[in-house]
């Protein structure tokens, strides 16, 4: 499988954005003009608090639905924490695992991802795993053996037969939320190492099943361009996927 025969996936992280209300609308907004979705794939990424009523409105389209994150024990005493069971239960179909405010803000270590993204699998779920470097870390010329070390990490308990169920998003943490875009040749490159650790790990056959998302300061403007890049299988987008007038245009980056 190469890039030309992996569906492309456009991915909404609403972060702790939006309200009950408007999540409701603008899934309906997007489920309508998605039809049947055919050649692409896209979800949103909810609070956990409106999964169960996001998904029941989803129900009947193509449009995914997913937490942002989850814990790895099934049950325990974590207060405040979700298991991934927990949020299959209510509807969602996927998540987030590592995305860069739980590794910066929130301080999860890499320990933990092995964990959660088997915790994941093994409840159902179709894992987004995002990994990145941060703007000192990439001065410091470690952006490749940072990404390794997050890549090692996560997928400490993943066997190949995995990979069609898992997806990357390479998302440098210095481009979130900044409006800086990383460059074509920035993206390409950190896509490329991606792959290669993924081809070395899980074999040829395996790792070009899975998909490698391109995640920070998305918008209509750019999405086309990043879609050209021959490494990048989707993207994960953050402020622009909280509004139907941005996000659309995104989804349908090549109309
Ligand atoms: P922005 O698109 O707002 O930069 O956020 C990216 C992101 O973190 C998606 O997970």
């Amino acid at each position: 499988m190469t890039r030309s025969t992996r569906k492309p996936y456009i991915a909404g992280n609403w972060k702790m954005n939006l309200d009950r209300a408007r999540s409701l609308d603008l899934i309906k907004t997007v489920k309508g003009r998605l039809g049947d979705g055919g050649d692409r794939e896209v979800a949103f990424f909810v609070p956990s608090i409106y999964l169960a009523d996001v998904s029941a409105v989803a129900q009947g389209s193509p449009l995914g639905v997913g937490g942002q994150n989850c814990w790895f024990e099934a049950n325990g005493a974590f207060t405040g924490e979700l298991a991934a069971r927990m949020l299959r239960e209510v509807g969602a179909d996927r998540v987030l695992v590592g995305h860069s405010e739980r590794r910066h803000v929130f301080h999860e270590p890499d320990e933990w991802m092995g964990r959660k993204l088997r915790a994941a699998l093994d409840s159902d779920l179709l894992p987004i795993y995002c990994i990145g470097e941060t703007l000192d870390e990439r001065k410091g010329n470690k952006t490749e053996r940072v990404l390794k070390r997050q890549l090692e990490s996560g997928f400490e308990k993943i066997r190949a037969e995995d990979a069609h169920r898992l997806t990357i998003a390479y998302e440098p943490v210095w481009a979130i939320g900044t409006g800086e875009t990383a460059t074509i040749e920035q993206v390409g490159q950190a896509h490329r190492s991606i792959r290669k650790w993924l081809v070395q790990r899980l074999g040829e056959d395996a790792a070009n099943l899975m998909r490698i998302l391109y995640g920070g300061s998305v918008k209509p403007d750019n999405a086309k361009e990043l879609m050209a890049i021959d490494s990048v299988d989707g993207l994960l987008v953050g402020g622009a996927s909280l509004q139907a007038e941005t996000f659309l245009p995104i989804i349908e980056y090549d109309r």
